[in-house]
C-alpha cells in the first residue's frame, strides 16, 4: 500500500492523496486578478492528480504583493475571479487552498524574468514597503516600521481575505509566514528589532502570527482546515531556528491550525545545504511537537516521497518545481509505486494515456 496515495482528512476536508501542489507565484495578474493563466496552470495540476492544489501567494493588501503582477484576494473582484479556478479544481476531485500573503519589506520587486533588480519605483507601479522594523532586505529599499494600529490592520486584512476565500469555495487557506515575508519578518530576530509587544521575546515575535491565525480561524467554518507555511530556520546563527519552529508548531495547534507546511530561509542571505529533501528534517522536527506537517523542497522522486511519509517525517509532501516540469507527476508516481490505475487519480478523459 502506498502512503503517498492514501487519502488524508483534515477536519471536514479530504484530499485523495498526499502529494500536494506547492504555492507558486505566477507573476501574471493585472490588478491582482487571476485569469486564464491561473485556471490552466492550477487546472492542469488538478487533472494531473495532485491531492490538493494551492494557489500562489495571494496578497491580502495591494502593498503586500511581491511584484506588481502578483495575484491578490484583497477585493471581491479578485475573489470572484478565483471562483472559476476553484470550481474547475473541484470538478477534478481535488480540494483547493488559497495561500494568503503579505510580502512586507520584500514587496514591490520586479518579477523574476525582468532583468531589473531591487525595489520597483513608484513611476513603474511600485510602492513604499512596510515591515516590523526599518531594516531593509539586502538590495531592497528600506521599509517603514508598522505602527501598532497598522499591525492591527494587517490582522484584519488576513481575516477579510480568508472570508473572501471561503465565500468563493476555497476548502482551506494557508497563511504564508515563511520565506522572509511579513509574518516571518516578525518571527525572526534578524528582521524584528521592535521594543513593543511585537518584538524581543519569542512570545512577542510570535504574537502577530498567532493574532492572524486567530482572526483567520474565526472566519473559517469549523470544517475547513487551516494551514500555515513557515520557514523552519533562517539558516543563520541568532536567527529563527528549528527549536523556535517546534515551539511555534505546538502553539499553532493550540490555536486551531491543522497542518504546518515547513519550508526554510528567505529572510536573509544564508548558506543553505541544498540537496534532495533538505528541508525534510525541519518538517520532522516540527511534527515531533505533535502537529501534522507538510515537507517541501527538492522532493522529486516517488520513492523519496513515499519514504518521507513512511518514516513519519511528514503527513503530506508538496512539490513545486517538479510540478512545473511535469504537471501530471502524481499519475507517473502512482504507476511507479504500483498503485492500480483504478485507484490512481486519472481523469476519465486521460485514461487512454495510462501505463499498461
Ligand atoms: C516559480 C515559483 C514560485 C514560488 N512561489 C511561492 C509562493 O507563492 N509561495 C510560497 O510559499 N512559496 C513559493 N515558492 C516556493 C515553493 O512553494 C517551494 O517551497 C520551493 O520551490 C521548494 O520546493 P521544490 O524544490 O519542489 O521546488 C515558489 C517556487 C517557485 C519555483
Amino acid at each position: 500500500m502506498s502512503k503517498l496515495f492514501e487519502p488524508i482528512t483534515l477536519r471536514g476536508m479530504t484530499a485523495r492523496n498526499r502529494v500536494w501542489l506547492a504555492p507558486m507565484c505566477q507573476y501574471s495578474s493585472v490588478d491582482g486578478v487571476p485569469d486564464d493563466w491561473h485556471l490552466v496552470h492550477l487546472g492542469a495540476r488538478a487533472t494531473g492528480g495532485f491531492g490538493l492544489v494551492m494557489t500562489e501567494a495571494s496578497a491580502v493588501v495591494p502593498e503586500g504583493r511581491i511584484s506588481p503582477q502578483d495575484a491578490g484576494i484583497w477585493n471581491d473582484e479578485q475573489a470572484e475571479a478565483w471562483r472559476r479556478v476553484v470550481e474547475f479544481v473541484h470538478g477534478q476531485g481535488a480540494p483547493i487552498g488559497a495561500q494568503l500573503a503579505h510580502a512586507g519589506r520584500k514587496a514591490s520587486t520586479y518579477r523574476p524574468w525582468d532583468p531589473r533588480t531591487g525595489t520597483v519605483p513608484s513611476v513603474d507601479g511600485g510602492w513604499e514597503t512596510v515591515a516590523p522594523s526599518d531594516l531593509p532586505f539586502e538590495g531592497y529599499a528600506a521599509p517603514a516600521a508598522l505602527t501598532v494600529d497598522q499591525v492591527a490592520e494587517v490582522v484584519r486584512a488576513f481575516a477579510e481575505a480568508a472570508r473572501r476565500a471561503v465565500s468563493v469555495g476555497f476548502d482551506t487557506v494557508e497563511i504564508h509566514a515563511a520565506h522572509g515575508y511579513l509574518l516571518h519578518q516578525f518571527l525572526s530576530p534578524l528582521s524584528n528589532r521592535r521594543d513593543d509587544d511585537y518584538g524581543g521575546s519569542f512570545e512577542n515575535r510570535t504574537r502577530l502570527v498567532l493574532e492572524v491565525v486567530d482572526a483567520v480561524r474565526a472566519e473559517l467554518p469549523d470544517s475547513a482546515p487551516l494551514l500555515v507555511r513557515i520557514s523552519g530556520t533562517d539558516w543563520i546563527d541568532g536567527g529563527w531556528d528549528l527549536e523556535q519552529s517546534r515551539r511555534l508548531g505546538v502553539l499553532l495547534k493550540e490555536h486551531g491550525v491543522d497542518l504546518v507546511d515547513v519550508s526554510s530561509g528567505g529572510n536573509a542571505p544564508a548558506s543553505i545545504p541544498l540537496e534532495p529533501g533538505y528541508q525534510v528534517p525541519l518538517s520532522a522536527g516540527v511534527r515531533a511537537g505533535g502537529i501534522a506537517t507538510g515537507a517541501v523542497g527538492l522532493i522529486t522522486d516517488p520513492e523519496q516521497a513515499e519514504k518521507i511519509l513512511a518514516n513519519g517525517e511528514a503527513d503530506v509532501v508538496l512539490l513545486a518545481r517538479a510540478a512545473l516540469r511535469e504537471p501530471a507527476w502524481p499519475l507517473r508516481a502512482a504507476h511507479e509505486l504500483g498503485v492500480p490505475f483504478e485507484d490512481a487519480p486519472w481523469p476519465d478523459q486521460y485514461l487512454r494515456g495510462r501505463w499498461r
